[in-house]
């Protein structure tokens, strides 16, 4: 792999999960499988694999497990060694070895925009990702690795972008704008979650960022909207106006795993691509699912 000027990455992981309470009480909603891997390692994964060199986890109360997930546990490698268990052992030690990770706390829930500048310090003067680790995203070559060629090629922030159903555009950050190449837009306005009825297009922002270093200015004159939270998407309105913001539709599907509903089919989107479960899975959709249906 070639080596990109885009090192480092932020991943907020502050947030409670209440769409998927009860669960997420007493459980990290990031630490909830897809199959048998932590939802936050299938993020990390996409960064290693497209050349993310530093994770900051932006953290809050109870999420430590995260941190503990991705660092070396002497007592778990040394119980698998002395049981011979060496494909476990293996897998164990490449988690922890995976990425240089840092975890940086927010101290109080006050948006997106908040979260991200908790990083300012770490990030310094260099480009970065932000992935939200509610959007679990199937697509190859990665979607991080899709949006740093299209930051390679342009030098602008690029933010990815969907079309989401009309009723839904009050769960995202809206984008209009003009067409610029394939797949590419020429952000002018963004709004934070707009009402359907005045919703100025249905072009969704998911949850994968690529920004310069000006943003953290942006952030830091933001002022905080009517529930005290500071919005990335008015900081990004700003860097639209006064720089240029590309508007990506990347290739992939997209799970939102924060929902009961994506969180299920996210789990089945990645049982079928595994060669372990995938033919075995298929012959149930295929033959016995009526069956079940019907009980
Ligand atoms: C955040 C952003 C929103 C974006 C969405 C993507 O909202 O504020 O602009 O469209 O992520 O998932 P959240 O879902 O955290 O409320």
């Amino acid at each position: 792999m070639e080596t990109s000027e885009v090192r480092k990455a932020i991943i907020p992981v502050a947030g409670f999960g209440t769409r998927l309470l009860p669960v997420t009480k007493s459980v990290p909603k990031e630490l909830l499988p897809v199959v048998d891997v932590p939802a936050i390692q299938v993020i990390v994964e996409e960064c290693v694999e497209s050349g993310i060199e530093e994770i900051v986890f932006i953290t809050g109360r109870g999420k430590e497990a995260i941190e503990d997930h991705f660092d070396y546990d002497y007592e778990l490698e040394k119980l698998l060694e002395e049981r011979g268990k060496d494909r476990e052992l293996e897998k164990i030690r490449e988690i922890s070895s995976m990425i240089r990770t840092i975890a940086v706390r927010q101290k109080k829930p006050l948006g997106l925009g908040h979260a991200v500048s908790c990083a300012r310090d770490v990030i310094g003067d260099e480009p970065f990702m932000v992935l939200l680790p509610d959007d679990i995203i199937t697509a190859d070559p990665h979607c991080t690795a899709q949006m740093i060629d299209v930051y390679e090629k342009y030098g602008q922030g690029v933010v990815s972008l969907m079309e989401v159903p009309q009723s839904a555009v009050s769960d995202y950050g809206i984008v209009t704008g003009e067409s610029w190449a394939p797949d590419l837009t020429r952000v002018r306005t963004l709004v934070e979650k707009p009402e359907p009825d005045i919703a100025p297009s249905n072009m969704g922002i998911i949850g994968r960022y690529l920004l310069p270093p000006i943003v953290f200015e942006y952030l830091e004159e933001a002022t905080p909207g009517e529930n005290g939270e500071i919005q990335l998407t008015d900081a990004l309105s700003k860097l639209a106006r006064e720089r240029a913001l590309v508007g990506y539709e990347f290739h992939g599907m997209r799970h939102d795993i924060g929902d009961k509903l994506g969180f299920l089919t996210a789990n089945i989107a990645h049982a079928l691509r595994r060669h372990d479960l995938g033919p075995e899975l298929r012959k149930y959709m295929e033959t016995k699912l009526e069956g079940d249906l019907e009980q």
